[in-house]
């Protein structure tokens, strides 16, 4: 089907099933364009919770849609290709974590939004790349069990005092912008901001001008000084990045760093969601009830 007409039938159902379309800023540009809200894991999470939608289609992976779940048991929330998974939140799992607990009986454990309900269940609180210092920070407590992103808990780890005890979980996609590229880049556009994603490496993290979350990289574009930015994250932001300031230059640091996973989300697979009000994400009662605490908990603070 045309794209025109696959947006006209998609816009149509969600307007008839009351539906918001949620996508992330790695997702297809086509995707990003007909979705009410693209935004960083906090900015879905917490319009899931907020929404007054009775059907969440979230394009995303895995976990972003089960945070969606957790927010918002009482309604429908799709995602239009469930064997869209974060390889990261599969790292871990709730038998993983709690050999961890028992070896760190002291520790609260923080865990990234990137880890399944299951796991978010086994935790104290739940944080994101956009305020994971923010919720270190707002423990009683100086010893931190951080899961399951060995690189966001290290460079968390250089922004507080704490004792952060890391985990070795990583992100395949951040891991393919390695420190020689990104020096190389920086000796082609001097004059380009160098803007990297707490899940890069450290030695990657150390050449950047600023660390954010997604939309932390669509702010920080938007401000004056930002004429070039290299881009140290997932490429699919660049879409969005363009869109939004179309005379400024957006370069990314590496081509490889494709997020294969939020790729498999498409406009076809989308209106077939809407048509047939499937898949649904489920997460069992006992699961959602003890994850929702620890993401209540992260946006409460
Ligand atoms: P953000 O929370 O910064 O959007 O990151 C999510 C993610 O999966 C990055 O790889
Ligand atoms: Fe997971 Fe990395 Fe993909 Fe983000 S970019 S969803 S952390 S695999």
């Amino acid at each position: 089907m045309k794209s025109e007409k696959l947006i006209e039938k998609i816009l149509k159902l969600k307007k008839e099933k009351n539906a918001i379309i949620l996508a992330h800023n790695y997702q297809l540009g086509e995707v990003q364009d007909i979705a009410d809200l693209v935004g960083d894991s906090l900015e879905l999470s917490r319009k899931a919770a907020e929404t007054d939608a009775e059907v969440i289609v979230f394009c995303g992976v895995d976990f972003m849609t089960e945070t969606a779940a957790v927010l918002n048991p009482k309604k429908v929330v799709l995602h239009p290709e469930p064997l869209a998974k974060c390889p990261m939140a599969a790292m871990i799992t709730p038998e993983t974590l709690i050999a961890e607990k028992r070896k760190h009986p002291n520790a609260q454990v923080v865990c990234y939004v990137n880890t399944s309900a299951a796991v978010k269940a086994e935790s104290d609180i739940c944080c994101t790349s956009a305020n994971a210092v923010k919720v270190i920070e707002s423990l009683n407590t100086e010893e931190i069990l951080f899961v399951p992103d060995q690189y966001l808990g290290h460079y968390v780890s250089t922004q507080t005092d704490k004792k952060i005890i890391l985990y070795p979980g990583f992100c395949p996609t951040h891991l393919r912008i390695l420190p020689e590229i990104a020096e190389e880049s920086k000796r082609k556009y001097p004059e380009a901001k160098f803007v990297a994603h707490p899940e890069c490496r450290p030695e990657v993290i150390a050449l950047a001008d600023a660390v954010l979350s997604t939309s932390g990289f669509c702010r920080y574009a938007m401000g004056e000084e930002v004429k070039e930015m290299l881009v140290g994250t997932e490429i699919g932001i660049i879409h969005r990045l363009r869109k939004e300031n179309p005379e400024k230059r957006f370069i990314p640091v590496s081509e490889q760093a494709v997020c294969p996973n939020m790729k498999l989300i498409t406009l076809d697979k989308i209106l077939w969601s809407l048509e047939e009000m499937e898949p649904k994400v489920k997460v069992s009662p006992d699961v959602l009830h003890r994850a929702k605490e620890a993401v209540d908990r992260m946006l409460s603070i």
